[in-house]
């Protein structure tokens, strides 16, 4: 039996290569092409609405932003495009470029604000050495565009009835736990100013002892841990604004890693 499957599986795969290789080649031929075309200029389309006709050209930059500004889950505790309404906790970002200079955008976005050594609710997280100074640019560009919607910059949807494991799964990526904790909850993204040296996994026997109920693990996501000043990165505070279902979700999908 085992004999008889390699022979089509080594087949198979070098079908796949070559398949592989002509998908490769046409992609190039077709940046080329493109790329002939459009220099230094992404062409996306902008509206409220996917049917909407207008199409412009967004700032490669505008545009890095708006990606940022999902990755990062900045939209999770601002809003969408930063309207606010999640919290009133949290402002609007809608104004802030006209109120506040690159400067000092930069110097929050580095430093957070509203800290306090035991959070009640929630502050500005320190993104220094998490979000890159290029990132922060890109941010920065974005606001001061108006924070326009940017086609497929938007957050990941998350599935509804297929488990809350799977729902957990894209709530990490969604509020950008990811960025910090790692894929998989693996850890080490460096936090050089902190004790431990690195934000800790969320995985693994020691995170496991120490988190060995539900109610541990929610307790610590709702209330956050303020670590120390910038530039340490510390575990924002998520009370009132992920709601009770969603952090039995994320508690779900931290259960199923190793
Ligand atoms: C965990 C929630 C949370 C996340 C995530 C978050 N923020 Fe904030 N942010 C806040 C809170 C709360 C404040 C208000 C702090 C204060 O004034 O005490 C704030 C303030 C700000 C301000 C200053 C606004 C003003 O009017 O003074 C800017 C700019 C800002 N955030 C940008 C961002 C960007 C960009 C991101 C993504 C990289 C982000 N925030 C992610 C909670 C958050
Ligand atoms: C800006 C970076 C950042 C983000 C985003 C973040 N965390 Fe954290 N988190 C930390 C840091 C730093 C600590 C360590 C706090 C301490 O030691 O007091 C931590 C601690 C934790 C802990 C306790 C683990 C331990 O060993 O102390 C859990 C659980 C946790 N985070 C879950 C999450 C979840 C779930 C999300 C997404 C909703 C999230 N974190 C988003 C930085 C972050």
């Amino acid at each position: 039996m085992q004999g008889k499957r390699e022979i089509p599986d080594a087949v198979l795969e070098a079908v796949i290569v070559l398949i592989a290789l002509g998908i490769a080649f046409a992609a190039a031929i077709a940046g080329w092409a493109v790329g002939r075309g459009h220099k230094q200029t992404v062409t996306v389309t902008v509206g409220t609405t996917a049917a909407s006709p207008t199409s412009t050209v967004v700032d490669p930059r505008v545009a890095a932003g708006a990606h940022d500004f999902a990755t990062f889950a900045c939209a999770q505790c601002h809003g969408d495009h930063g309207r606010g309404g999640v919290s009133p906790d949290v402002p609007a970002l809608t104004t802030v470029a006209a109120s506040l200079t690159p400067a000092q955008l930069r110097t929050i976005i580095d430093h957070g604000l509203g800290e306090s050594a035991n959070p009640q609710k929630p502050y500005m997280p320190v993104w220094r050495g998490v979000v890159s100074q290029h990132q922060v640019s890109d941010l920065i560009a974005y606001l001061r565009a108006g924070l326009p919607a940017v086609p497929t910059a938007e957050p990941v949807t998350v599935p509804t009835n297929q488990g809350a494991a799977v729902a957990g799964a894209a709530l990490y990526v969604r509020y950008g736990c990811i960025n910090c904790h790692g894929p998989n909850g693996l850890g080490g993204v460096p936090n050089p100013q902190s004790p431990d040296k690195t934000i800790p996994p969320l995985s693994g026997a020691a995170f496991r002892s120490q988190f060995n109920t539900d109610q541990k693990i929610i307790d610590v996501i709702r209330s956050g841990s303020v670590i120390g000043k910038a530039p340490i990165v510390s575990m924002p505070h998520w009370g009132g604004i992920i709601p009770p279902a969603q952090l039995a979700a994320l508690v779900a999908y931290l259960k199923t890693l190793s």
